[in-house]
């Protein structure tokens, strides 16, 4: 499976997180997913710019930043400067997405714009030629740890539809596991998000390969 694997580093040990985020990178990650949770729009706080910053000198990969923030305009920038690569901001927390995603590319980043369960698909219809990634939230956000949310499946289809042949990445977020990975892929994605699959044992490197593997 070609599927671009990005451990979320919500279920790293913080106090190692430079460690940590190497160790994903030795053990073949192809992405860092960084979630961003401001207590407003979801009831957890976690990483601000300055974190971002000082774990950014311990890999060279993409840092694929996950901002759970109500209005995130004005932090778009700091997170840029923090050594973001993709920036992708709540299509539910922002009144102004198709400014918010033409700022994100005139600072040189990736844009990308992200679904809550219960969001349908039609809002990414008049933005998709800002886009350069989709993430489709299969729990809802705030917590890593939940269950995958099958109804899902078919969004993800309906997305990878309405995608056509542009470059879009199309990234799936939450309770993917080896288990389920074979399914969201055959719907259409093409990154996982994994965050308690990667860091439930100290092997990153087999459990990533696992989710790699996954197989009906
Ligand atoms: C949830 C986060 C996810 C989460 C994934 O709000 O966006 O990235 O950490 O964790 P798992 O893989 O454990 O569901
Ligand atoms: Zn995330």
């Amino acid at each position: 499976m070609t599927v671009k694997i990005a451990p979320s580093i919500l279920s790293a040990d913080f106090a190692r997180l430079g460690d940590e985020v190497k160790a994903i990178d030795t053990a073949g990650c192809d992405w860092v997913h960084i979630d961003v949770m401001d207590g407003h729009f979801v009831p957890n706080l976690t990483f601000g710019p300055p974190i971002i910053k000082a774990i950014r000198p311990w890999t060279a990969k993409t840092f694929d930043v996950h901002l759970m923030i109500e209005q995130a305009q004005p932090y778009i920038e700091d997170y840029a400067k923090a050594g973001a690569d993709i920036i992708t901001v709540h299509a539910e927390a922002d009144r102004h997405i198709d400014r918010s995603l033409q700022l994100i590319r005139s600072l040189g980043k990736k844009a990308g714009l992200s679904l809550n369960p219960s969001t349908p698909e039609n809002v990414l219809e008049y933005v998709l030629d800002r886009l350069d990634l989709i993430l489709v939230m299969s729990v809802n956000p705030g917590f890593g740890g939940q269950s995958f949310i099958d109804s899902q499946l078919d969004k993800i289809a309906r997305i990878r539809k309405m995608i056509g042949d542009r470059p879009i990445e199309l990234e799936v977020d939450g309770g993917v596991t080896a288990a389920n990975a074979h399914k969201v892929v055959a719907a259409g994605a093409t990154a996982l998000v994994a965050g308690s699959a990667v860091f439930k044992t100290s092997d990153y490197a087999g459990n990533i390969q696992a989710i790699r593997d996954s197989r009906p």
